[in-house]
């Protein structure tokens, strides 16, 4: 199974750049721009990484991308992941940045963006990948912080296919961001958000999102399994779910392969990926690995997992075509 898996060509939906950022890159950069890390090696950072939940999870990614300067460290962290995917054989990732995560310390939205933008640029024509960004709004600042962002982004938006909202989720609903959202839509990008696994009002901010914002995809979002009424939503509107199984483990209590299953059963089109894997410890190989080891899954459900990927792309239909 792990070479069929290997084979299938992929695309990855839900990956945050900077929770790529491994620790061995992470000590280049902290040695580039003269920064002291409080870890005498790789093995003691990655022994670090113990969270238990997605508080516990953001401080120590948040910690980790201070690293993070220049135009070309955001490069770096850019090619060093679309490297790794074009050996996943991942042929499109749509990824999410976090601006707000750089410029409220100090760093320009455009050295962050135009860092990404050339890393994307050279993969495309060096390894084969296509992929674009999604600029994610942190839902813990405020939202005239997201629409200060927001507006920064424009005379970049070519560049960028949509919005999400990230971080944490607890006391942040999406209503929060309606305004945000709205003009966002005006502008021409695509809307998606996440609805974490297991927070609190979770199943509410599924609903908020759909009916009130209208968003375009969900982010995790398996949570809806809770009210039939929102699945019958999601399949009337083709809304997919970007699914984490690795990362769910993370910041919950288990993978949740079995509520999974069932919106796979329901025909919800559920799409496997990998978060952020290097604190996770799995891109989208080992995501869909671990979700074919606990739910036994056959050559043809995972072919129809990437399949599932492939149609929710924020891509024009003859280039879905092109990978389908
Ligand atoms: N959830 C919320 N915010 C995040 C995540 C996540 O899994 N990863 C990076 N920011
Ligand atoms: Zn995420």
């Amino acid at each position: 199974m792990r070479d069929f898996i290997a084979g299938l060509p992929k695309a990855e939906l839900h990956l945050h750049i900077e929770g790529t950022l491994e620790p061995e890159l992470k000590f280049e950069l902290a040695a580039r721009n003269g920064l002291e890390l409080p870890y005498a090696s790789v093995e003691q950072m990655r022994a670090a990484y113990t969270f238990d939940s997605l508080p516990s999870f953001l401080e120590i990614y948040y910690e980790g991308m201070r690293v993070l300067r220049t135009e070309p460290d955001f490069y770096d962290l850019a090619m060093a992941y679309l490297t790794k995917a074009a050996e996943q054989n991942v042929r499109y990732a749509e990824i999410f940045f976090d601006p707000q995560a750089h410029t409220s310390r100090g760093v320009p939205f455009d050295v962050v963006i135009r860092g990404l933008r050339r890393a994307l640029l050279d993969a495309d024509t060096r390894l084969g990948v296509r992929a674009q960004l999604i600029m994610c709004f942190l839902r813990d600042f405020q939202a005239e912080y997201a629409m200060a962002t927001l507006l920064e982004s424009l005379p970049y938006k070519e560049w960028i296919a949509g919005v999400g909202l990230d971080s944490d989720e607890k006391g942040n609903p999406p209503r929060k961001f309606a305004v945000v959202y709205e003009r966002a839509r005006q502008e021409g990008y695509l809307l998606t958000m996440h609805c974490d696994i297991d927070q609190d009002d979770t199943v509410e901010h599924i609903r908020q999102a759909i009916e009130e914002i209208g968003v375009d995809r969900i982010d995790h979002g398996v949570n809806v399994i809770a009210d039939l009424r929102l699945v019958e939503a999601v399949l009337e509107r083709g809304l997919g779910l970007t699914c984490c199984p690795i990362s769910n483990g993370h910041v919950s209590d288990g993978m949740k392969a079995e509520d999974i299953r069932k919106l796979m059963d329901l025909g919800v089109r559920v799409t496997v990926n990998s978060d952020d894997p290097a604190y996770f410890s799995g891109y989208v190989q080992e995501n869909l690995e671990a979700l074919q080891g606990a739910l036994r899954l056959t050559r043809d459900e995972l072919a129809d997992l990437e399949r599932n990927a492939f149609e929710i792309a924020w891509l024009p239909r003859h280039l879905k075509d092109a990978y389908l």
